[in-house]
């Protein structure tokens, strides 16, 4: 039965401390399955999923085979989706995924292995999936499906508007599924427009189904999926009524759970002061009234009666909560010289404060708190900014093309010659030539790479600059992780952790600004969170850190919730005007095509209307009216280091 804290749920979700744990839950469950069969002789059916969800699963299955003698020999797996158009060996197709993650490390027979084939003839592909289901019909049916889910809701490659009874089939991919696919074929016009996929019936009829869902760009949809109602809009949502359903979710994909978000309306909690603040302000944003003018009746009619009881009257709580919020906000991010600090959320001492911005691509940090950037160095701090990976997946070809073509002209005009190797222009043209060899979303060639890593780099030189900030404040790590990778491909290793550390221990900083913590731990700002802390970890004895405040900004096109934030930096006009100013320079990252301009909006647009929105909200609750804000949360060093 289900606690009462869960009574708006309708799929038994449980919250693990991390991804990690989730995924070695299942893998355990996966194993013992495996086991069981194996010792009665017989096979055991597997529905297996792609993306970057069931990756840290895989890892544990690869682990479990190679350390504890786990065998694949009775297994047999059907997977659920492929794209329709890539051939078998394509980078991003899903057999590639599945043998490069799994089954090329375990000792599975090749014939027990199905995925989708991408490459059907279209006037086949119906016959052919009718046979697909046979074949997992005939294998004695799913045994055990594991699932992901789409930011539309979609499961396997069933988008909005799927059937509860829908088969194994050719579909036409979602926009949105095909705009968060863009990065990883380097460019949303390189993603195909079809794939094939297990229906949802198909999904419905195994035995045991597990979703997992990690980051904070899940949680809304795991939401719908796990308290609305059952709906062909969100294909996810028709799990509900399986007999053995269960999603494994991480904290931050449970954060838009009623149990989370709103714990006081589905059993008793222990107010905290934190807690309070977040009732109070979610009060003030549902009643749509300041803090100051919430009354006893408004906090009775919307269940929070207790808190009344508990910590009233309504005068006091208003009092408190309104002083807490106003106490987030200053000009001085790195504390004022010689003020009071007492209700100041950083300390005035030491100043100038030695202060460490850490950024997981070359744009992240002036996105999201250039104000903040610009004001911690005009007021005296010495700032650093540091890119932890070196972002050169993210750029196009076409400017990379452009680039080294202007590189070839100068060539011509300027009878550029380096030592008796290859001219700069010679060099530009075999670059160049290199295009031509690969296809698009092939691989990268080491040199294309390091040429996108320069175009990133001079991009963020050009946004520091318009903020006053001096190239030599500005170091680029290029951690190995992400050179080495590719998307759905990056985990963070020792090498990395040591280029980290050595930076920390060169700057020993008085404040750290870091992103990352609630992404997907398979993200690249996710992964390099996770270096960040193992870093801090392994720097915890020195003396600075006892010193250190660790502010965690929320990345790109994203702010904490008003109940987060702990300093909240006000940006005039002017401050945001120069903000957004910078934001143009990063040209890799604009959209690649502005005629769909509706549907794509820029990044400049929405870190505008991202600061904005958080500067209205603190007007909403009864604050000072400010043009735009940049917040921060602030993470305990324990916190950071216990997690
Ligand atoms: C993949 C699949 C999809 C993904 C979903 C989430 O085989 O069927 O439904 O599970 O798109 O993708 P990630 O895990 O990359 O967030």
């Amino acid at each position: 039965m289900a606690r009462e804290e869960e009574q708006f749920e309708r799929i038994p979700t449980k919250i693990c401390p991390s991804s990690d744990e989730a995924a070695k839950t299942v893998a355990a469950e996966i194993a013992t399955l495996i086991r069981e069969r194996a010792e009665s002789g017989k096979n055991v059916v597997l529905g297996l999923a792609t993306g970057s969800t069931p990756v840290p699963v895989y890892r544990e299955l690869v682990r479990l085979h190679k350390e504890e003698g786990l065998s694949f020999r009775n297994v047999i797996t059907f997977n659920l989706d492929e794209y329709f158009g890539l051939n078998d060996d394509h980078p991003e197709s899903y057999h590639h995924f599945m043998w490069e993650r799994l089954f090329k490390h375990v000792d599975i027979p090749k014939d027990n292995v199905h995925v989708p084939s991408g490459t059907v003839d279209r006037s086949a592909v119906y016959e052919y999936c009718q046979s697909y289901e046979q074949a997992i019909e005939e294998a004695g049916g799913l045994d055990y499906q594991i699932l992901g889910i789409g930011r539309t809701g979609h499961i396997g490659f069933n988008e909005p508007g799927s059937t509860r009874d829908s088969l194994t089939r050719l579909v036409t991919l979602d926009a949105l599924t095909r705009l968060d696919a863009a990065r990883d074929f380097l460019g949303e016009a390189n993603v195909p427009l079809y794939a094939i996929t297990m229906g949802v019936g198909t999904i419905l009829k195994a035995r045991k189904l597990v979703l997992m869902a990690w980051g904070q760009s899940k949680a809304g949809v795991v939401r719908d999926a796990v308290e609305g109602v059952p709906d062909e809009n969100l294909p996810a949502s028709l799990l509900q009524g399986h007999p053995d359903v269960r999603f494994f979710i991480d904290p931050t994909a449970s954060e838009e759970l009623i149990r989370i978000r709103l714990p006081w309306l589905v059993g008793p909690v222990d107010w905290t002061p934190r807690l309070i603040r977040k009732a109070i302000l979610w009060l003030s944003d549902t009643v749509k009234k300041p803090i100051l003018k919430l009354q006893e009746s408004d906090y009775n009619e919307n269940g929070l009666g207790e808190l009344l009881i508990d910590s009233g009257p309504a005068y006091d709580l208003n009092i408190k909560v309104f002083n807490q919020t106003q106490h987030t906000i200053t000009g001085w991010p790195g504390g004022k010289p010689n003020a009071d600090d007492s209700n100041r959320p950083e300390r005035a001492k030491p100043f100038p404060k030695r202060v460490l911005v850490l950024g997981s691509e070359p744009h992240e940090d002036i996105l999201c708190m250039g104000g903040t950037v610009h004001r911690l160095a005009n007021q005296g701090s010495e700032v650093t900014l540091a890119y932890l990976t070196s972002g050169n997946l993210a750029v196009p070809d076409n400017l990379t093309k452009q680039t080294l073509a202007l590189m070839a002209e100068l060539e011509e005009e300027m009878d550029f010659k380096k030592g008796d190797g290859l001219s700069l222009g010679q060099f530009a043209e075999v670059i160049l030539k290199s295009f031509e060899d690969v296809g698009d979303s092939d691989q990268d060639s080491d040199a294309v790479r390091r040429i996108k890593s320069f175009v990133r780099r001079n991009e963020a030189r050009d946004a520091a600059k318009i903020l006053k900030i001096d190239r030599d404040q500005q170091t680029f790590l290029d951690l190995p992780f992400y050179e080495k990778g590719r998307y759905r491909n990056f985990f963070p290793a020792d090498e990395d952790v040591d280029t980290l550390s050595a930076l920390l221990e060169s700057v020993k900083p008085h404040q750290v600004y870091v992103s990352g913590g609630l992404a997907d731990p398979g993200s690249v700002s996710g992964v390099c969170y996770r270096v960040f802390q193992r870093a801090m970890k392994r720097v915890s004895g020195e003396g600075w850190v006892k010193d250190c405040r660790i502010w965690s900004y929320r990345g790109v096109g994203q702010e904490w919730p008003l109940n987060e934030i702990d300093m909240a930096v006000p940006l005039s006009p002017g401050e945001l005007a120069s903000k957004i100013e910078a934001s143009f320079q990063y040209r890799s990252q604009r959209s690649q095509f502005p005629f769909r301009a509706s549907s794509h909006r820029e990044i400049w647009q929405e870190t505008d209307d991202i600061n904005r929105s958080t500067a209205e909200a603190y007007d909403a609750v009864g604050m000072a009216e400010y043009e735009a804000i940049e917040a921060f949360k602030e993470i305990s060093i324990a916190a950071l280091q216990g997690a």
